[in-house]
C-alpha cells in the first residue's frame, strides 16, 4: 500500500540479504521508523515488543530469524533451526502463524542437503512471504465482491467496522481485514470504515487509521464502545475483523473486544465476517476452548502514549494502587461468525486449503 504517496510493504531485506529492514509499530503513527533485524534473538524481541505485530507478519518475520539463525551457523544446522524455531514461537502464543512458519521453515531446512541448507532457508522464508502476500491480495478480491454486493443495494458509502489492525500493518500487504476494503475503494465503491481504537494498544486508532489515510480511504475512529450503538442506529453495514487464530470449528480467536462487537452484530442483524489467510487455521485444534489467550503487561493498561507537544508522551491513567489485567484476544463463537473470507474465497465454515 502507500506512505506518503509511495508503495511500501512491512518487511524489505537488507541489500545483501542478510538482514530484514521492518517498520517499527511501535511508534506510528507519528513517527515513521524502521528497524533491521539480523539475529533470531533480535528477531524474537521485536515480536514480542511488537516491533511488529499482526499473525501473518510475525509468521513472516519469525520464518527470517530462522533463517538468520542457520545463516550464522556453520555446523549443527538442523539443531540450530531447531531452536530457533522454538524460540521464536514461544514470542507470542495466541497467532499460529508463528508456529505454523518456523514449521514450514525446520522442515524445509531438515530436507536439505548440508550444503544447500542455508539458501534453502532464505528460499522459505522469501516463499512464505510470497505466500502471504498472494493470500492477502486473494482474500482482498473475494471480500471486495461482498462489499460490491451491498454497495448495489444501499445509495451512499457502505459502512463498514473493523477491530484493531488487520490491515497491510499486520500482513506484508493489502491487509486481511482491510483487503476487501482496499479492493473495493481501488474500484470506485464508496466505502467508509469506523475504526474501532482498539485499547489498550491503539492498533486501529494508530495504525488502521494511519493506513487508511495514507491511501485516501474515509474512515472515522470511535471510542471501541461505541460500536454497538453504531449498529442499533443502522450505520454499519458489515463487520469485518481479521483473526490470529482459528479452530477447526470456526471459533476464532482476534485482538480483545472482538467477542463483543461479533454479539452486537448479532444482535442488530449486521453480518459480521472473518477474513484471514490459510496459515491462521489451526487444524489441530476442534473448538476454541484450547487456544491459549496472551496475557500482556498490566502497564499496557495503565499507561497511554501519544504525541504531546513537544513529541511522543507516554501518561499514566490508572491510580498507582489499582491493579489491572490485560488479557490481548478473544475468542469469538463460530455460530456468531457469517462467514470467513479466505484466499479460497466466502465459506460459511472453515474450508481446508485445496
Ligand atoms: O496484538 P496484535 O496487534 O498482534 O493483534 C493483532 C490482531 O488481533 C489482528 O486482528 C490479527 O493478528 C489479524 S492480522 C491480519
Amino acid at each position: 500500500m502507500r506512505v506518503q504517496g509511495k508503495p511500501c510493504q512491512t518487511i524489505w531485506e537488507t541489500p545483501d540479504a542478510t538482514g530484514l529492514e521492518v517498520i517499527d509499530q511501535r511508534v506510528l503513527p507519528h513517527r515513521f521508523e524502521t528497524v533491521t533485524l539480523t539475529t533470531p534473538e533480535q528477531t524474537a524481541e521485536a515480536i514480542r515488543t511488537m516491533v511488529v505485530r499482526g499473525a501473518p507478519l510475525i509468521g513472516a518475520v519469525a520464518g527470517y530469524g530462522v533463517y538468520f539463525a542457520v545463516n550464522a551457523a556453520s555446523a549443527h544446522l538442523d539443531r540450530i533451526a531447531q531452536k530457533a524455531a522454538e524460540q521464536l514461537a514461544a514470542a507470542r502464543p495466541t497467532a499460529v502463524n508463528l508456529r505454523w512458519a518456523v514449521e514450514q521453515m525446520t522442515a524445509r531446512i531438515l530436507a536439505a542437503p548440508e550444503s544447500a541448507k542455508c539458501a534453502v532457508a532464505l528460499m522459505a522464508a522469501r516463499e512464505i512471504v510470497a505466500g502471504e502476500l498472494d493470500r492477502s491480495r486473494r482474500i482482498g478480491e473475494h471480500g471486495g465482491t461482498l462489499i460490491q454486493t451491498i454497495a448495489a443495494q444501499k445509495s451512499g458509502p457502505v459502512n463498514i467496522l473493523t477491530h484493531c489492525n488487520a490491515g497491510w500493518l499486520a500482513t506484508i500487504d493489502y491487509g486481511t481485514a482491510t483487503a476487501p476494503i482496499y479492493w473495493a475503494h481501488d474500484a470506485g465503491i464508496p466505502v467508509h470504515v469506523w475504526v474501532d481504537e482498539t485499547r489498550p494498544r491503539n492498533q486501529g486508532a494508530a495504525l488502521t487509521a494511519f493506513e487508511l489515510g495514507e491511501h485516501g480511504i474515509p474512515h472515522t475512529v470511535i471510542a471501541d464502545n461505541a460500536g454497538g450503538h453504531l449498529m442499533q442506529s443502522g450505520r454499519v453495514d458489515l463487520v469485518i475483523v481479521g483473526a490470529d487464530r482459528v479452530a477447526a470449528n470456526g471459533d476464532t480467536a482476534n485482538k480483545i473486544g472482538t467477542y463483543l462487537k461479533a454479539l452486537a452484530a448479532r444482535d442488530c442483524g449486521v453480518p459480521f465476517y472473518v477474513a484471514l489467510p490459510s496459515s491462521t487455521f489451526d487444524w489441530s485444534l476442534p473448538d476454541g476452548a484450547g487456544i491459549p489467550i496472551e496475557n500482556r503487561s498490566a502497564d499496557e493498561v495503565r499507561f497511554i502514549d501519544g504525541l504531546g507537544p513537544t513529541g511522543p508522551v507516554t501518561v499514566r491513567l490508572v491510580p498507582e494502587t489499582s491493579p489491572a489485567e490485560n488479557p490481548a484476544f478473544d475468542v469469538t463463537p463460530a455460530r456468531l461468525i457469517t462467514g470467513f473470507i479466505t484466499e479460497q474465497g466466502i465459506s460459511s465454515h472453515p474450508l481446508r486449503p485445496s
